[in-house]
């Protein structure tokens, strides 16, 4: 079978993940299509265009069933460029210090920033007229997923404050055609500034309650504990459930290992942060946080894109660990050790990242 999109580097065909070489990743600002990570939990499921309805249920004074129809003629589209990433980028860093067994071994490439194109999530709820004390907007996706015998779909949920944001979309459109079947035909959520678990594809059903989703990607899986506890010994009720992104910066190119000559190093990456919050700045250091220099940031500082970075570093002849960091608008900065960030299913890593490259003297 040929894989679903030949550009990424596979980390595992059933269901497809793949994300494209960390290199390739910010060249431009909106990555295109073929090179936007991939991240599925179950197999894609067909819908068809004709006969799917998007369900808007639970706390509504007036239930809907949305065909594409009624959202292209009762909602004004909108556009907007976001960045999605998922919670388990750089995960493989966090391997490195401690086995993180059954889970994808994400470089820094599972991310993308992409323009979408749909309708605010907010006219869709104003339709269906929300009921006194609905505070979570929860989403389900017509993928079939089998865990412990039952069968449901991918889902999770976002505080009521977030969902009436007007960056979040059902989006229906990435980087101008419609939604292609692995990141979501025919609709989406996107949730900029969340983790991408958030941001539910094939999406079926908006329901509205009192408290998050009970669905496992959100009540269980995508939750955050301490270094020292372990799967064994979790107490699942007690994890931090992840919204908000944190502050993250990654060095893209050169990548990890690189050998140079010419004394003058290029640095470009990308920065993102969660919140609204923008990014700041993104400082580079080359021995080991002594010095910092400050990189170059891209135009726009859109607290719901990433920002791209660059910076040049003159290096006499040597090995070298080049480290960034970012810094957002509220002042937040990287962790320096990754270490004590760790998380036993290896979420939201934002160390200091570092790559190794070698000068030589010729
Ligand atoms: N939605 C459904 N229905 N099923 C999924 O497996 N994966 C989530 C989210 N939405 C997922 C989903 C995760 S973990 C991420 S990071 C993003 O989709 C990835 O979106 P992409 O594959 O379009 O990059």
């Amino acid at each position: 079978m040929p894989s679903a999109k030949p550009a990424l580097v596979v980390q595992s065909e059933q269901p497809f993940n793949g994300g494209p070489r960390v290199e390739a990743l910010c060249r431009e600002f909106v990555t295109p299509s073929e090179l936007f990570f991939v991240r599925n939990h179950g197999p894609v499921p067909e819908i068809d265009r004709d006969s799917y309805r998007l369900a808007v249920s639970g706390m509504v004074a007036h239930p809907l069933r949305l065909s594409l129809v009624d959202l292209r003629t009762r909602f004004p589209r909108v556009r907007l460029q976001a960045a999605l990433q998922c919670a388990g980028n750089r995960r493989r860093e966090f391997m490195t210090i401690a086995p993180i067994p059954g889970e994808i071994p994400w470089g820094p490439e599972a991310i993308g920033n992409a323009e979408w194109s749909g309708w605010r999530l907010r006219d869709v709820l104003q339709a269906a007229d929300l009921q006194a004390g609905a505070a979570h907007v929860v989403f389900t996706g017509l993928d079939r997923l089998e865990r412990g015998g039952q069968t449901s779909g991918f889902g999770g949920s976002i505080p009521l404050d977030k969902a009436a944001s007007p960056e979040v979309l059902v989006a229906d459109e990435m980087n101008g055609v419609p939604l292609s079947a692995i990141h979501g035909f025919p609709l989406r959520v996107v949730v900029p500034g969340y983790i991408g678990a958030r941001s539910v594809k094939w999406l079926g059903e908006i329901s509205l309650q009192a408290h998050p989703s009970e669905n496992y990607y959100q009540a269980h899986a995508y939750k955050i504990f301490s270094p020292h506890v372990r799967a064994e010994t979790a107490d699942w009720t007690r994890g931090l459930m992840l919204g908000e992104l944190p502050v993250n910066a990654v060095i893209c190119d050169p990548a990890d290992g690189t050998v140079l000559h010419d004394r003058t190093i290029r640095l470009r990456g990308y920065a993102i942060t969660g919140g609204g919050r923008r990014i700041e700045r993104v400082d580079l250091t080359a021995d080991g946080g002594r010095t910092w220099q400050q990189a170059d940031l891209s135009a726009g500082n859109d607290p719901w894109t990433w920002t791209l970075f660059e910076a040049r570093l003159s290096l006499t002849p040597g090995d070298y660990e080049i480290c960034a960091r970012a810094r957002d608008s509220a002042a937040e900065m990287q962790p320096e050790d990754a270490r004590t960030i760790w998380n036993f299913k290896g979420y939201v890593n934002n160390a200091w990242h570092r790559i190794r490259v070698r000068m030589t003297a010729d």
